[in-house]
């Protein structure tokens, strides 16, 4: 290698890095997204500190110790239970958390209660706010009664002045990550290199002084702002804060998460006085019985722990195009594709001339299998146009061959849907033989059973 490179380009859209400047994203398909960044320790600004402190050993303490000297912190509730549920058990003292979600659904809301409930608990909690005044914080914090005289409040953007002391508190706040300017780096904040270089120095401070740290970080749609993406890698936890803003309620899951599981889904109800947590989840993404409209099939889909009823809408109508579309929301348009070619293949259900739309309601995103069987009930009944049964679910995974297979935990997913008035239920064949429950339990061994069952 003759040449030493001292400068690359990072994408601010998806962080890709290349070496020379592209002007579109061979990764993420952005124009003009490229920024020129030096690379580091090649006689540049842009420094990266060595970690020191409680968090991590230097290197010349660097030794092996036995584990059961080492201790485990134990966790510090957030004050508010949907929260704890999603990081696995409240946060994990030096860990750094990147909350991430469109503008306006309600980041600085969730973070302020948050704020408010710890320190009402008596906690000393920090939040750095550098996008609103401390007038505007302050005014949010009464309407949401998150006031307590031991909150503390800095409108800053210099991550190197409120960093300063991180070690009094029992969490401290950053929102914005795009809004901070390190004084390390000469570029504009919102910037790839400012976002990492802020990013950096805030988990340095945490891992240093064992203090849970919290970060917010803008996404858009088409993911054009530079952010979450860039920083995924770095921090312990990335918690996605979404929901549509036409609807109250709004979901908090962990797509990566270094000290617990990332499958259980918090909700909450966007409302006056802030993010309230719904009282009865399972009820959530379901609109309520109705019997006479075809197309839709309803499902138990477990998040985590927790069962929620959820409605799957398929619409399937003559096509004047010679490609049909496929669109779906709510449910991976892989997995819609696949199960219209079973459809199609098992059961003589032909959709090559129809454009086909799959929406689940809600907001919610599917990702348990079990919802095969609901997602084929509903194509097939949009198809003939015929309704389904409303107090009728679905519970089971199709495979190629067209067979039904079981779901995991049938029987508090029966019970779920037994709760909220459910009177039937299909399941596979090879599910257990004693399914205790309240209502009419079928059992199905292929996907034209099923349908002969429900759409005679
Ligand atoms: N006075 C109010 N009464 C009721 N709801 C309000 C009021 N002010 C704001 N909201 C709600 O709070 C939402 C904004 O929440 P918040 O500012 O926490 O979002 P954010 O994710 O932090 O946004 P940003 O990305 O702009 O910082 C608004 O969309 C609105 O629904
Ligand atoms: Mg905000
Ligand atoms: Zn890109």
């Amino acid at each position: 290698m003759a040449r030493k490179e001292e400068a690359r380009y990072v994408c601010s859209a998806c962080g890709h890095v290349a070496l020379s400047l592209l002007g579109r994203c061979s990764r993420c398909g952005a124009w003009g997204s490229f920024e020129r960044e030096r690379i580091p320790g090649s006689g540049t600004s842009l420094r990266v500190p060595r970690r020191d402190g409680s968090g991590i050993l230097r290197k010349s303490q660097a030794g092996a110790v036995l584990l059961r000297d080492v201790s485990s912190g134990g966790r510090i509730s957030s004050g508010l239970d949907e929260m704890d549920r999603v990081l696995g058990g409240g946060w994990m003292p030096g860990g750094v958390t990147l909350l991430a979600g469109e503008p306006g659904i309600g980041k600085s809301t969730l973070l302020l209660q948050i704020c408010g409930a710890m320190a009402e608990a008596g906690k000393r909690v920090l939040y750095v706010s550098g996008e609103e005044s401390l007038s505007q914080v302050a005014e949010r914090a009464r309407r949401l009664g998150a006031v307590s005289e031991e909150m503390e409040l800095v409108a800053s953007d210099d991550p190197s002045l409120f960093l300063d002391g991180v070690e009094q508190y029992a969490l401290v706040v950053v929102d914005s990550v795009q809004s901070m300017r390190s004084a390390e780096v000469e570029t504009w904040p919102g910037t790839p290199t400012q976002i990492r270089a802020v990013a950096q120095s805030c988990i340095d401070a945490a891992k240093g002084t064992n203090v849970p740290l919290v970060l917010v970080g803008h996404v858009t749609k088409d993911g054009q702002i530079a952010g979450p993406k860039l920083l995924e890698h770095m921090v312990d936890t990335v918690l996605s804060f979404s929901g549509e803003h036409a609807s109250s309620h709004r979901l908090l899951r962990a797509s990566k998460n270094r000290f617990g599981a990332t499958d259980e889904l918090g909700v909450f109800e966007m409302a006056q006085k802030g993010l309230l947590p719904v009282a009865d989840p399972g009820r959530v993404f379901w609109s309520g019985l109705q019997d006479d409209v075809s197309g839709v099939a309803r499902t138990v889909v477990l998040e985590g722990t927790r069962p929620f009823v959820a409605e799957v809408q398929a619409l399937a109508c003559q096509t004047p195009y010679p490609y049909p579309k496929r669109t779906t929301r709510g449910v991976e348009l892989n997995r819609a594709q696949l199960l219209l070619a079973v459809l199609e293949k098992r059961c003589g259900l032909s959709s090559r001339n129809s454009d086909v739309f799959v929406n689940v309601a809600g907001g919610l995103q599917i990702r348990d299998p079990a919802a095969d069987l609901a997602l084929c009930a509903a194509l097939a009944s949009s198809m003939l146009d015929r309704a389904l049964e409303g107090r009728c679910c679905f519970l089971g995974e199709v495979g190629l061959a067209g067979e039904v297979r079981p779901c995991g935990r049938v029987a508090g997913r029966l019970r779920e849907a037994a709760r909220l008035g459910f009177t039937r239920a299909l399941v596979s064949r090879r599910e257990a033989k004693d399914l205790e429950c309240e209502m009419e339990v079928v059992r199905v061994g292929s996907l034209t059973e099923t349908l002969r069952a429900v759409l005679p």
